[in-house]
């Protein structure tokens, strides 16, 4: 397919919504410890980011699921392919998504993840298509509500590529 890119979210946008998001953590967790699991690997450039303006103490761990292959359209359950290095069981887990779309890999993740016994267990996402869920989700903390398009960028990837762009744009066929 041929397409071109075009910027749905600037690079500056998104570093300033994501100081905001770090802030409204600090208040939230004041006095705890929080440990972020990193959905790999279309998570980890938000989810650094995030991290460095985090001051409370944070622990870090990541995990690869997939609910979708190479193109555009969604396949269903999530299969885990990389587990978690550590135990979650009672600590303060938020999970760091880039993008909340059917909502099936976060629906399967939190049943899994809830299952471990978590002090508590809340949800990140960078982008939430919020008309798009399919099943009963929502982020605990949101970084952009967008329309049902496919955007890259920002760790997003279209057929594993442009993940290492700076900002968020939207594919379109030329
Ligand atoms: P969900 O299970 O349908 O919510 O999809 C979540 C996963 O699908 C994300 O973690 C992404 O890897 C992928 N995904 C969904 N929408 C997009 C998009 O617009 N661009 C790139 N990847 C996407
Ligand atoms: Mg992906």
């Amino acid at each position: 397919m041929e397409y071109h890119i075009d910027e749905l979210i600037s690079e500056e946008k998104i570093n300033s919504r994501i100081i905001e998001l770090a802030k409204q953590i600090d208040e939230d967790y004041a006095g705890k410890e929080l440990h972020l699991v990193v959905i790999l690997k279309g998570s980890v450039f938000f989810a650094c980011e995030l991290a460095k303006r985090i001051t409370i103490p944070v622990t870090m761990d990541f995990m690869a699921v997939s609910s979708y292959g190479n193109g555009m359209v969604s396949a269903g359950e999530i299969t885990v392919k990389k587990e978690l290095d550590e135990d979650i069981c009672d600590k303060e887990v938020l999970i760091v998504e880039d993008i909340l779309d059917s909502g099936v890999t976060l629906y399967n993740l939190k049943v899994l993840l809830s299952a471990r016994s978590p002090k508590s267990l809340k949800i990140i996402t960078l982008l939430d298509k919020k008309g798009n869920h399919e099943t009963d989700i929502e982020a605990d903390y949101v970084g952009f509500d967008i329309p049902n398009q496919f955007v890259i960028g920002y760790g997003l990837d279209y057929a594993q590529k442009h993940r290492n762009l700076p900002y968020i744009g939207v594919v379109v066929a030329d």
